[in-house]
């Protein structure tokens, strides 16, 4: 049986690729790489990556200081990159087309930006997404807080699928409409990438990055060996920290853990499927730690929100339409028809709504299709609105089911022109995407 198929085996991946870190000042250079995606034995997969690998280097930046990228394409096709996640002014935003011109293979662009929010972002290409990103074009961004909680080991754990071939390579068709039409390209192949770590003991406390990387698949994932909170979604502090369980992260989601060791041989990144639990990866554990004294798990400190105005905001409706069995693809919308917000595929020259800055806006996301979707807008967060209708997490990216609807609350204070579409990086090409502006 082809182990690859890990949906139908659930064989294990049991080595982690290491994701490198970068030292000032940065250049990051976008270009083909070999990765061993496979475990040790198995061919390499021939990529795109950054600096040489994929994930590319893990950037980080401290709170509040300006960071400066010099960003050198040398791919073969225009290439630009998007700082997901990162409020931070509309031309540094990496959105060909809309904030800049693409970089064309060969060319440079140098990107400059303060980092507002401590937390866990990524970067990723924002050209041809749903191939570059699916191809590898994308790293961890990290920026840390002023005083970083008490913990023994910052992981990142960058979570991917790819769809690989018999010979280990990427299979093509990132643009096939069937993926597309359906939850987009989902791989055959999945792991935990994390970055080298030094010895992880039994009783150390632990701060976990998770981050969803996938072009399109939602990954729920649960964690093994060890017990804490989640403490920040999307990288925004809760204020109420959640018990840790299964966590449902939809594409470009992260999730920010601090954990303590339990076990005394592994941490487990498992992802449980139809067919049982897969695992993802996981770490080794040696050793105990004698001295950390038990201690309560608090909130990371919180980044400065601007509150929104409840009283007065202005009332938006996104409905999302088409797909597989819709009446839109029934009529013949193909390509980059196969989804709309209200009715309309793809950029159209009037933005869905222009705010006036600092302006709030509830926005109801109507999923009025078969299939879930992971809505991000760009320059912002947003507060999800819950059933009670009280102000719940502060996320740049939400998961709407099949047939559900969630309200979102968003204070439009940053000046530009602004994506927002469906992080399924599939239905994005194929036409579920618009944009806003604040004026
Ligand atoms: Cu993660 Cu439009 O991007
Ligand atoms: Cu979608």
């Amino acid at each position: 049986m082809n182990r690859r198929d890990f949906l139908i085996t659930t064989s294990a991946a049991a080595l982690f690729p290491r994701i490198a870190v970068a030292s000032a000042p940065v250049e990051l250079v976008a270009q083909p790489v070999n990765a061993q995606i496979l475990p040790e034995g198995e061919p390499a997969t021939p990529m795109l990556g950054f600096n040489g690998g994929t994930p590319g280097p893990v950037l980080r930046i401290r709170q509040g200081e300006v960071f400066d990228i010099r960003f050198q394409n040398q791919i073969d096709e225009g290439s630009a990159v998007h700082w997901h996640g990162l409020r931070i002014e509309n031309a540094m935003d990496g959105v060909p087309g809309m904030t800049q011109d693409v970089v064309e293979a060969g060319g440079e662009f140098e990107y400059s930006f303060r980092a507002p929010d401590a937390g866990t972002f990524w970067y990723h290409s924002h050209n041809r997404s749903w191939e570059q990103v699916a191809k590898g074009l994308y790293g961890p961004l990290i920026v840390e807080e002023p005083t970083p909680p008490d913990v023994d080991h910052d992981l990142i754990v960058m979570i991917d699928d790819w769809r690989i071939t018999e010979n280990g390579g990427l299979a093509d068709g990132f643009e096939n409409m069937h993926d597309q039409a359906h939850q987009g390209r989902l791989g055959n192949f999945a792991r935990a990438l994390v970055e080298p770590v030094t010895q992880v003991r039994r009783g150390d406390r632990v701060r976990l990055r998770l981050i969803n990387v996938a072009t399109d698949r939602i990954f729920p994932v649960e964690l093994e060996g060890v017990e804490g909170k989640v403490v920040a979604l999307d990288g925004m502090p809760l204020v109420d920290l959640k018990e840790l369980s299964r966590l449902i992260l939809a594409p470009a989601q992260r999730a920010d853990i601090i954990a303590d060791v339990t076990s005394a041989d592994a941490m487990s990144f498992v992802f449980p499927t139809r067919d049982g639990p897969y695992l993802l990866g996981e770490i080794a554990i040696e050793e105990e730690n004698t001295t950390r004294a038990p201690s309560e798990i608090s909130a990371l400190p919180p980044n400065e929100v601007a509150q929104p105005d409840m009283e007065n905001p202005v009332s938006l409706t996104l409905t999302m339409e088409g797909g597989a069995m819709s009446q839109r693809m029934m009529q013949g919308m193909m390509g980059n028809g196969i989804w709309a917000f209200n009715g309309q595929s793809g950029l159209t020259d009037t933005p869905l709504h222009s705010f006036a800055r600092g302006q709030t806006a509830r926005i109801r996301l109507v999923n009025d299709t078969r299939f879930p979707h992971g809505i991000h807008l760009h320059g912002h967060h947003f507060f999800e609105v819950g059933s009670d209708g009280s102000l719940g997490a502060f996320r740049d990216t939400t998961l709407v089911d099949p047939g559900g609807t969630r309200d979102i609350v968003c204070v439009f204070d940053n000046p530009g022109k602004w994506l927002l579409h469906c992080h399924m990086l599939g239905h994005q090409a194929a036409g579920m995407k618009t944009w806003v502006k604040v004026m």
